[in-house]
Order: structure tokens, then C-alpha cells, then sequence
């Protein structure tokens, strides 16, 4: 079979690599791609990830037969209705069901309405109600405010204070800081307890959850700094015990499928569920409509079950029928940023990886370009993510820090602590 893979960060070298062992697949298309992602696919620098037209284009002449749409910019834009209508079977939800995650108000409205566990929250359009609501007393702080829309990951912000609040509102719905994401806003409450990321594969009815995650969204070590895309994950989550699995399951993963059925957009593809496991159980952070970045780094390797084959029981709705099996063992990445993320940084380094890397080790390639010159250079913020995997945790965040190491660039910046907490909470 023939892929196209849309996308071109270190998730979708994730999802190449592990197509790659499919015995099924005979070339992969990447739409972008990347740098590194060139070793392992043909990559396509000219097609962005939200060319829609081209990407069915380039599907229609490449004879692709069958497609995964990775980011969530084109799953918003349409990709896959507009694959879907060229005959082109693809793995990704739709426009409609898309938007539970490029729109906040709706997911928080469908969680209300379904009675699916999260923050207690109220939506805004209008900056002069939101302050009154915050003058109001209307939430304790710290309190949350998020622009509706889709804003890379950093349209969160977390207010101390009622005049960080006031100015919060400002930025996002007057001065527009993350742009018409910041239309609408949802003012909510500050959950707390520990952070989990569980993906599952979903064909609408039967869910495949994947094994659980944890991300490390701030920049710097011990949480501080900038909310990042990520800096680094692993898995599982050893907060996540098989007992709130359950819970997850009765309360949440199953309930939101039926909801997203009963509102005529049933999700298909991969639905991220950004849990925190608070005092009151767990609750629902924000959902995403795909594969989360850099979750899917740690997560796939794990993955005993041929990927094509998950992906195709999504597509024709057999997902039921099938067993989703994964491997015992554990796996750590570490995100290699370009130094400066996520504000100003660098581009154009050349990158030196060395020669030869452990069995369990494997690069990630996330922002990286291959020059005329042949030589790779970082060419955005974070450059390459690290994983290894390992029958425990230790074994595995020591093998990708010691490899981690082994890779240089002008600027290398990476967060030392990755899976420290995991570690402390499997020791106890
Ligand atoms: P989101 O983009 O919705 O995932 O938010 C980014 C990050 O902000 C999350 O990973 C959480 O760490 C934090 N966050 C979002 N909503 C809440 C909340 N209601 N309470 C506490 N932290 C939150
Ligand atoms: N790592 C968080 C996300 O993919 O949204």
C-alpha cells in the first residue's frame, strides 16, 4: 500500500516509523515531512500541512491508499471530509467532530450537556461581561482563561490574581493575542492533581485506549517558565492505576463517544483525553482531536499491534473486533529544543548525531531541515525528541538522557528532569 502521511513534526515521525514495520506498506509520503523524517519517507516540502487542496491532489495522483491526517490545523480545515469525498480512506476525524478540540466551547458545552466530568466554567464573547463575571467574584484564583480557538497549545493562561485576570481578558479578546482563537473565552475553575494523557484509538463506538502518558509542558525544570508544546513525556502514567482506568472509562471516554454520536459527529481516529486526577476524581483538562506531541513518542513504541491494521479497523468501523495489544515495558523522550523556545530562538545549526545509537534508542525528528548541502540543521523550536524504551522507567530515561547527550547543536537546550516525578511516585 501506498501512504501520505500530513505533517512534519516529531508525532509524525512517530507514526511513520511504526507504518514502516507494517509488512502491508510499500512507500509513505510525508506532507511535509522534515529533515529526518526524509530517511524513512518520501517527504514533500512543497505540500504545508494545511494545503488541503494539494494534499487531495497530490493523494489523487500518487495513487495513495490510505492516508493519515496528524495535526490539528487541517483536521479543523476539513482534510479528511475532503479525502473522504475524493475516495481516499483515511485515519482522522472529520471537520465536525474535529472540533472538539478547535473549540473549546463546544467541548466544554458537550461535557456539561452529557454530564462528563471537568472545571466548572462560563463562556464569554463579550470582554465587558467577563470582567464583571471576574469583579464579581464569579471564580476563586488562580482561575484559568482560554481562548476558544485553536493557539498552538499556549492559549491558556492562568491568572493569580484579579488583575492578571483583567489583563488576560485584554490580551486575549481585545488585543487579540492568539489572534480570532480569542473571539470567545471560557473563564474556569483551577483544577488540581496529577496530569494524565491518555490517547485512544476510536472508531466512533469501540475504544482502543492507548497506554497512559505524561507530558512536561513547561519550559524549565521543576514546572517553571513558558507552557511549551512539551519538553518531554513518559509511560505509562503511574498515577494512572488500572482502578482510575475504570473510573475514566464508566465516566468519561465512553460517555463522550456516546455524546459525540448523539450530536451527530462521531469521533473516529485518535481522541487524546488531558485528564487531571483531582481530589473529586478525574476530570477532563481538554480534549485534543489526534495524537498528542510529544505523547505519541512514548506511546507507540509500546504498541505490539501492527499500526496499519489499528488504523484501518478505525477507518472501516471494526475497531470491536479487534485487539489492541501493547508491551509491558515503559518508555522515556526528551525533547531536544532549539535554545530560546518558546519565545525567540535560533534557526539554521547544523545538528551532529552520533554514529550509532542503542537498539532501544530511537530520534525523533520534530524541527529539522536537510540544506543543499546535505547537512541537517535545527529549523524550529523543538528539534528532536529522544526516546528510548525500556522494561522500566529508570532504564529508559537513563538511556535518553545518555543519548540525549550525544546530540549536539549551537543552543541544545533541554529540561534535566523529565519523568523525575514518575520516578519518586513508582518508588513511593
Ligand atoms: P490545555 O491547552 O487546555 O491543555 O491547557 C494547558 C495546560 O494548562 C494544561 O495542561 C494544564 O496544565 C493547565 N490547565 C488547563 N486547564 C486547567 C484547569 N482547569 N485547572 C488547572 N490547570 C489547567
Ligand atoms: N503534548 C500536548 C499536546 O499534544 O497537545
Amino acid at each position: 500500500m501506498n501512504l501520505l502521511v500530513v505533517g512534519g513534526g516529531g508525532r509524525e515521525h512517530a507514526i511513520i516509523q511504526k507504518l514502516r514495520e507494517s509488512p502491508a506498506v510499500e512507500t509513505i509520503y510525508a506532507l511535509p515531512g522534515n529533515g529526518g523524517i526524509a530517511q524513512d519517507a518520501v517527504c514533500v516540502p512543497e505540500i504545508g500541512a494545511k494545503d488541503i487542496g494539494k494534499i487531495v491532489d497530490f493523494a489523487r495522483s500518487h495513487r495513495i491508499d490510505f492516508a493519515v491526517v496528524a495535526p490539528d490545523d487541517p483536521l479543523a480545515l476539513g482534510c479528511v471530509d475532503r479525502l473522504h469525498a475524493a475516495g481516499i480512506p483515511c485515519f482522522g476525524p472529520d471537520a465536525k467532530a474535529a472540533r472538539i478540540e478547535s473549540s473549546k466551547v463546544f467541548a466544554k458545552n458537550l461535557m456539561k450537556k452529557y454530564g462528563i466530568p471537568t472545571a466548572r466554567y462560563e463562556v464569554f464573547d463579550d470582554p465587558q461581561k467577563a470582567l464583571d463575571y471576574l469583579r464579581r467574584g464569579g471564580v476563586s484564583f488562580p482561575a484559568v482563561i482560554k481562548a476558544d480557538g485553536l493557539a498552538l497549545g499556549k492559549g491558556v493562561l492562568i491568572p493569580q490574581t484579579l488583575e492578571e485576570a483583567e489583563r488576560a481578558v485584554r490580551q486575549i479578546m481585545e488585543e487579540r493575542a492568539f489572534g480570532d482563537s480569542g473571539r470567545e473565552i471560557v473563564i474556569e475553575e483551577f483544577l488540581t492533581g496529577p496530569e494524565v494523557s491518555v490517547l485512544a484509538f476510536t472508531d466512533g463506538t469501540a475504544i482502543a485506549p492507548m497506554v497512559s502518558s505524561m507530558d512536561h509542558k513547561r519550559a524549565g525544570d521543576g514546572d517553571t517558565g513558558l507552557n511549551t508544546g512539551g519538553m518531554g513525556t513518559v509511560a505509562p502514567n503511574p498515577f494512572y492505576t488500572p482502578e482510575t482506568a475504570a473510573v475514566c472509562m464508566e465516566t468519561i471516554f465512553l460517555p463522550t463517544l456516546a455524546a459525540m454520536r448523539a450530536e451527530g459527529c462521531p469521533f473516529k481516529g485518535c481522541l487524546y483525553f488531558g485528564l487531571m486526577l483531582t481530589p473529586d476524581g478525574p476530570k477532563v483538562i481538554e480534549y485534543n482531536c489526534r495524537f498528542g506531541d510529544p505523547e505519541t513518542q512514548v506511546v507507540l513504541p509500546l504498541l505490539k499491534t501492527d499500526l496499519l491494521t489499528v488504523m484501518r479497523a478505525v477507518e472501516e468501523e471494526t475497531l470491536g473486533n479487534l485487539e489492541v495489544e501493547w508491551s509491558g515495558g515503559a518508555a522515556a523522550c526528551v525533547i531536544l529544543a532549539s535554545g530560546g523556545y518558546p519565545e525567540h530562538y535560533e534557526k539554521g545549526k547544523t545538528i551532529t548525531l552520533p554514529e550509532a545509537l542503542p537498539e532501544n534508542v530511537t530520534l525523533y525528528h520534530a524541527g529539522d531541515a536537510l540544506r543543499e548541502d546535505g547537512k541537517l540543521v535545527t529549523s524550529g523550536g523543538r528539534v528532536l525528541g529522544v526516546t528510548a524504551s525500556a522494561p522500566t522507567l529508570k532504564k529508559a530515561l537513563k538511556d535518553a538522557y545518555a543519548a540525549a547527550e550525544a546530540v549536539d547543536f549551537d543552543g541544545k537546550y533541554l529540561r534535566t528532569d523529565i519523568g523525575k516525578r514518575a520516578l519518586a511516585a513508582l518508588e513511593g
